[in-house]
């Protein structure tokens, strides 16, 4: 189904008001030769395609001036043996969802993963990730159309190349992938993962701590923490937690020596946004409707009403005073979308 002149508002966590040329709602893979079709005809028109998941890590900067597909296709494939759970699991289901239905059909592993919001497909594309578990611990592979060439695709767990908050879809393939379906391989040896932070109060190694304990806490922590886009406009995370050298790392912590790092393999050094903004004292600074959120500052609101570009304004205050205090430049996780794609903070800057 295509519609024209359609609102977005409803298709992005936060809430903002912009609009599609066009939008394609992509509800069975039946509707391919369909969709080909349309793509086809708004590139020869040198149009902009989006691919749109549950929106909830986009920040619409205007309106798009091509075509939207919004990716809604449903359904869960499991099968197993004697040592794995399988999923086959379309692009269109919620995410949370889907933790909740396996957690209580004792199907474990993604309980870490709780509340994260979003739909499947778009899970890959950053390699969402919480209390220690990534998406790449479980994916074994991912069925895309190849939106040049429009053959159906599947690559394996390596070839994603996955990263933190980061895959081949961000790269190589950015704007030439459609992911249809993800496979999930669940060991049923499973075992708790409590090291992260407040998780650490449940004993991972006693025998009767359960999935379901874990997907509780979770649940708890992050309702407690993140706000519920439902009620309060965001995109989680707006930005990633910098990765910096040792050498600065050391430099900051002679400083603050209660700034929280996570040293990596490599030698850099993983530091907490949140920590930094917070640091700054900026949760509930506000510009126009957009706020840096009361209880977790790596999240920006939309305390109602906010344009895109008050969002982009307070990101870019909230940017200049993390690298003026601590000289670390913070990168946006969340994705900008100008009226012709993907652009970046300073792209739009640049732009007004
Ligand atoms: N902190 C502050 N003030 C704040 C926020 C955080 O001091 O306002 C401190 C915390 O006390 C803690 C540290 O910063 O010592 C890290 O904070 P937290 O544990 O809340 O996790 P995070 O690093 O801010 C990451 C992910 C989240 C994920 C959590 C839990 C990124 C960018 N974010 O947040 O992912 O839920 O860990 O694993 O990696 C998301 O991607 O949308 C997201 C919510």
């Amino acid at each position: 189904m295509i519609e024209k002149n359609c609102s977005l508002k409803a298709f992005n966590s936060f809430s903002i008001d912009a609009y599609a040329h066009r939008l394609f709602h992509f509800q069975k893979i039946s509707q391919l030769p369909e969709l080909l079709d349309l793509i086809k005809v708004t590139k020869a028109a040198k149009q902009p395609i989006l691919v749109l998941g549950g929106g909830s890590n986009t920040l619409f900067c205007e309106d798009f001036s091509g075509l939207v597909i919004k990716v809604e296709l449903m359904g869960v494939n499991k099968s197993e043996d004697a040592q794995h759970h399988r999923l086959k699991v379309a692009a269109g289901e919620d995410w949370p969802q889907l933790v909740e239905n396996t957690v209580e059909q004792g199907i474990n592993g993604l309980e870490n993963l709780a509340l994260i919001p979003g739909v499947v497909g778009a899970a890959p594309v950053q390699n969402i990730g919480a209390y220690g578990v990534e998406l790449k611990d479980f994916c074994e592979s991912v069925d895309y159309v190849d939106l040049i060439d429009g053959e159906l695709k599947t690559l394996t767990n390596e070839d994603c190349l996955f990263a933190y908050r980061d895959s081949i879809f961000k790269g190589d393939l950015k704007d030439r992938a459609l992911i249809t379906s993800v496979s999930l391989k669940l060991p049923k040896l499973w075992k708790p993962l409590c090291r992260y932070g407040l998780l650490e109060a449940l004993n991972e190694t006693a025998d009767s701590v359960t999935a379901l304990q874990i997907f509780d806490n979770v649940c708890r922590i992050r309702s407690e923490k993140l706000p519920d886009p439902a009620i309060l406009g965001n995109a989680g995370s707006f930005f990633k937690n910098p990765i910096v050298s040792e050498h600065l790392s050391g430099q900051l912590l002679s400083h603050h020596a209660d700034m929280p790092h996570y040293p990596q393999a490599d030698g850099s050094v993983k530091l907490a946004a949140g920590w930094l903004i917070d640091q700054c004292g900026l949760k509930g600074h506000q510009i126009g409707g957009a706020a840096v959120h009361t209880e977790q500052a790596l999240v920006l609101v939309n305390n109602g009403g906010a344009t895109a570009y008050d969002v982009v304004q307070l990101a870019a205050f909230v940017r200049e005073q993390v690298l003026q205090k601590f000289a670390v430049l913070l990168e946006h996780e969340v994705r900008f979308i100008d009226a012709n794609g993907e652009t970046t903070l300073q792209q739009v800057i640049d732009n007004v």
